[in-house]
């Protein structure tokens, strides 16, 4: 017999909403208590599982934390591993793999996964033949290379004799939904099994209650925006400051801010204007003038949009565009171009569900905690250009500028990432390359070595356009300056002069004393753009090592992954 299952009554201390999750929290637990578990997943209760992340920002290794506690709730022992410290090596011993992984710069994989990849990329790689396994990648689908390093990984595993047992998933942006289904059906194909009746599905399973979060960001009022670049400059850059009192939300340095941002009401408005609807008229449920402000993309036309176009004007050219391809040709696009340009098509309301969901932007966070309780800092690059002689704004960052009125609340929520910290040990060097916006998190950093008396040295590496105009954060450095929190600053102002000047140029100005530095420990940081200035400053730390430190470019090499390896090296570049 089993046990009535309990009813938490109504003359009970809750509010209706704690009453019904409670009620629906006891009978979840109690039935499951009560479901014997079927012959599969007592088969599978003895099968160790590696779940193996490869993440830049945290959101794969969030994934692998949930996709081990699906597992267990489906009886496998689940261990989840960081590729930084798991070597390709213990591959041929394992028996059942899920191995979850983002992709960077130009289809890299994520710093962590690096020297994984670097061992099982060549013909020396280990065999796994006993070894099944089933790969879910991340990306956006924005980049030319989406999910290319999931999608090599997935190919290179079987290439090495190791059996899929579930086919990839390409996730977007939007991950939660299409992972919510995915892991359940992989970990039954990993366990070997028809699929299993009595799992209760993340979705169905029983909420807490509501705290701040991914999926329940927090309202921050604002309560700074202030402009740091000087009159006469070409940048807009700001110094964002929010309140968190009241949210319970808690991050560390090197953490960033996730920003729910709208679109721009203008936009929105010219949209609906466009697709021939009014404000009112609804789709799933909400207005589309609602859906087009909260919850869509609209500043980047996407592939559904253009194949519905090719469809309905028998246009087999757009149709079969793809990859490349069609980022080249929607690039610098937004719908509103696009529909305006293609109005054959006949877009109307309902093809709002065509879109993408429109993301929440990161920014790293620029203030310590322990220096600014109960607040958190941003500075934020406000991106503005023009396209096809109409003038175009960054979602979020316009947002942020221009649209949010001081006291307004934002929706936000913290985005934690372990693998971009000050050193443990306080006594450590620390060395910041960080130009542009890149400054924020080492604002942070410095920021909080000064709150804890941290007794390590201190060299940042900052440049921007012009000194007069671009120097972010100028008295504030100083300061740190002069009081001792930094020990060395090193500036390049790419325009004050006829030859463009860089920070990298510096470093190998530099370059005896920085190796010196990295021979005492010091660790070595990056921030800011990815594109360029990430991969020039990587480029120079190479050659910091080859010429001061008199190796080879294989040592250096050698030197720098294992300044990786060792948690030393550390990037939050964008
Ligand atoms: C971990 C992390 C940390 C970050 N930290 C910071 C930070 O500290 N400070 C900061 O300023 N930013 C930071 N960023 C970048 C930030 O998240 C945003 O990407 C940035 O603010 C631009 O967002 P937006 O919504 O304003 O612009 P978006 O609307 O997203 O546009 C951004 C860019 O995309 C391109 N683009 C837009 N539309 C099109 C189109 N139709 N076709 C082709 N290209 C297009 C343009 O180049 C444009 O400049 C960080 C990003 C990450 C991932
Ligand atoms: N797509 C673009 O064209 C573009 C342009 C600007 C910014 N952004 C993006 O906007 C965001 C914020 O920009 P930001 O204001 O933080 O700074 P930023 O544009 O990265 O500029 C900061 C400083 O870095 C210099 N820089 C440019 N290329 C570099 C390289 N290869 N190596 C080292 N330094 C380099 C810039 O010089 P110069 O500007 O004088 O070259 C400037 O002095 C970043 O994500 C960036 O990628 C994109
Ligand atoms: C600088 C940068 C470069 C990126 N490059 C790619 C790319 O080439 N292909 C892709 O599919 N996604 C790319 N992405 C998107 C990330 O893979 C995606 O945001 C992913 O969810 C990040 O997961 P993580 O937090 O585990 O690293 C890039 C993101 C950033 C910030």
């Amino acid at each position: 017999m089993s046990e009535p299952i309990p009813v938490i009554p109504e003359s009970a201390p809750f509010t209706p909403e704690q009453r019904a999750w409670l009620n629906g929290f006891l009978a979840g637990l109690f039935s499951r208590g009560t479901v014997a578990a079927t012959p599969a997943q007592q088969a599978a209760a003895a099968i160790p599982l590696s779940i193996l992340f490869g993440s830049q920002t945290g959101n794969a290794e969030a994934l692998a934390k949930r996709a081990a506690n699906e597992a267990r709730k489906l009886g496998f022992a689940p261990a989840v591993h960081d590729l930084a410290t798991y070597t390709a090596d213990q591959l041929p011993s394992e028996r059942r793999v899920l191995v979850i992984a983002s992709t960077y710069g130009d289809g890299d994989p994520p710093d962590n996964a690096k020297p994984f990849w670097e061992r099982i990329r060549n013909g020396t790689a280990p065999t796994i033949a006993d070894l099944q396994y089933a790969v879910l990648a991340l990306g956006d689908s924005s980049y030319p290379k989406f999910c290319a390093f999931g999608k090599a990984v997935d190919e290179r595993l079987e290439a090495m004799g190791g059996k899929r047992a579930h086919p990839r998933l390409d996730c977007d942006v939007d991950f939660d939904t299409p992972f919510a289904s995915w892991i359940v059906t992989a970990l039954q194909a990993l366990a070997g099994e028809s699929p299993i009746t009595n799992h209760q599905s993340p979705a169905l399973a029983p909420q807490p209650p509501a705290k701040f979060g991914r999926s329940n960001p927090f309202p921050a009022p604002l309560i700074a925006n202030r402009k740091l670049n000087a009159p006469g400059s070409s940048k807009d850059t700001r110094h964002l400051a929010f309140s968190l009192e009241g949210s319970g939300l808690e991050y560390e340095v090197g953490d960033a801010l996730a920003v729910r941002p709208c679109n721009c009401p203008e936009l929105v408005g010219e949209l609906i204007a466009a697709l021939g609807c009014s404000v009112n008229d609804a789709l799933n449920g909400m207005s589309v003038h609602h859906a087009l402000l909260h919850d869509y993309e609209i500043t980047r036309v996407p592939a559904a949009i253009v194949k519905a176009a090719g469809e309905r004007c028998g246009n087999d050219a757009l149709r079969q565009l793809s990859g490349a391809e069609l980022n080249k040709f929607v690039h610098g696009m937004d719908v509103l171009d696009f529909i305006r340009r293609y109005p054959q098509a006949k877009f109307s309301a309902a093809d709002v569900a065509l879109l993408k969901k429109l993301p929440p932007r990161l920014y790293s966070i620029s203030s310590s905690p322990k220096a600014h309780p109960g607040e958190v800092h941003l500075c934020v690059g406000i991106v503005r250009t023009e396209f096809g002689g109409r003038p175009r704004k960054g979602v979020c960052s316009t947002f942020l500028a221009d649209r949010v009125p001081m006291d307004a609340s934002v929706p936000v929520f913290v985005h934690h990432n372990k693998n971009f910290r000050p050193p443990g040990d306080p006594s450590t060097p620390m060395i910041m390359v960080g130009p542009g916006t890149g400054i924020a998190p080492f604002r942070a950093f410095l920021e909080e070595r000064r709150a804890i008396g941290a007794k390590g040295r201190n060299w940042l590496f900052f440049g921007d356009q012009h000194a007069t105009t671009d120097f972010l954060y100028h008295d504030e450095i100083d300061a740190m300056l002069s009081e001792g929190t930094l020990a060395r600053l090193d500036t390049a102002f790419s325009r004050d002069q006829a030859e463009k000047i860089y920070v990298q140029q510096r470093m190998l100005e530099h370059a005896r004393e920085l190796f010196a530095w990295l021979e005492e420990g010091a660790h070595f940081y990056v921030c800011g753009d990815a594109s360029r200035m990430a991969k020039d400053v990587d480029r120079a730390l190479h050659q910091v090592v080859e010429s001061a430190g008199g190796r080879t470019a294989e040592q250096a090499a050698e030197y720098i992954r294992q300044l990786s390896a060792s948690k030393r090296y550390q990037r939050d570049v964008y």
